[in-house]
């Protein structure tokens, strides 16, 4: 690919040194013509592919999640792409892995909050080991990342992307605490992106439909129970069709690309027209 090899698994490689530069036209590029970018869940699905995204447009990309394997697959497909393994939602973790990407990047562009879990079942069965790791994954830890990551994102001029669902503005039987967590990180992109707007940090959040990931398998979510919902999203969704992770990370890249300048505090909804149907 012409360009640097990177040092994997957040071994120690050259700092960019520019930490200070604030994002202008050029939207804050480094001397070697990359941004830093950090993804959340990057060794799976929607999270892969935009770190993938971001590296082909020559973004430096720290990929982040539990399990290295799955990291490790994202990193090998690109030498931009370095997987750093660990748990958002244990202590202390998200101000580690943000001093990790400076130690080794000099410096943070963009923070994709994309990582989460969905735990299922109707009201009356929902207990706190279902509600729990949801709220945690899926809202306290965007929160303890983007706080940690903000005086980087301030140097840069950066941007952040949460990643939310089109379900959220509607009703989802059966996934009720889900729905609201993501409604709830809709709520503080909004909030942020005018506590930051001073401060030269954008903030939006794209909202996926129905897309081709790995997530009924991470649910824990029986062949027959996915087809059933695969099938309901299909017959909410205009476009007749399952999305492709390819086509999220699209809307993600472009959002936290320079031409969106002058966007802030949006949520798009990449979602084949289910949240308008
Ligand atoms: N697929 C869809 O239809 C759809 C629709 C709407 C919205 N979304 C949203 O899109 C985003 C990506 O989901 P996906 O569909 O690509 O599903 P996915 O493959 O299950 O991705 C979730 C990722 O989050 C990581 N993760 C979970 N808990 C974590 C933790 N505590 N610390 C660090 N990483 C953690 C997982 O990796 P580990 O297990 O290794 O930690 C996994 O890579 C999510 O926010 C999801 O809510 C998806």
């Amino acid at each position: 690919m012409g360009h640097h090899s990177g040092v994997r698994d957040d071994g120690g490689r050259q700092r960019h040194g520019d930490g200070e530069q604030r994002g202008g036209e050029d939207g804050g590029r480094g001397p070697r013509g990359g941004r830093t970018v950090l993804v959340t869940g990057g060794g799976t699905g929607i999270g892969r592919a935009t770190a993938l995204a971001f590296a082909a447009e020559g973004a430096e990309v720290v990929v982040v999640g539990r399990r290295l394997g799955p990291l490790r697959e994202t990193s090998a497909a690109d030498p931009r792409i370095t997987a750093l393994a660990g748990d958002l939602t244990v202590e202390g973790e998200p101000e580690r892995i943000v001093r990790r990407v400076l130690e080794t990047h000099g410096r943070l562009d963009v923070l994709v909050n994309n990582a989460a879990v969905v735990r299922g079942g109707p009201l009356g069965s929902l207990g706190a080991e279902t509600i729990g790791p949801q709220l945690a994954t899926n809202l306290v830890a965007p929160v303890l990342l983007t706080g940690a990551a903000l005086p980087a994102l301030e140097a840069s001029g950066g941007v952040i992307v949460n990643v939310s669902t089109s379900v959220d503005r509607r009703a989802w039987p059966g996934s009720s605490v889900y729905a609201a967590t993501k409604a709830a990180l809709e709520s503080l992109t909004r909030s942020w992106a005018v506590e930051l707007a001073p401060r030269g940090v954008r903030v939006v959040a794209v909202a996926p439909g129905a897309v081709d990931t790995p997530i009924g398998d991470h649910q824990g979510l029986s062949a027959e129970r996915q087809a059933a919902v695969r099938a309901w999203q299909l017959a909410h969704t205009p476009l007749g069709r399952i999305g492709r992770p390819a086509e999220v990370a699209w809307a993600i890249t472009r959002l936290a690309g320079a031409g969106a300048s002058f966007v802030t505090g949006a949520v798009l909804a990449v979602d084949g027209g289910a949240v308008v149907a």
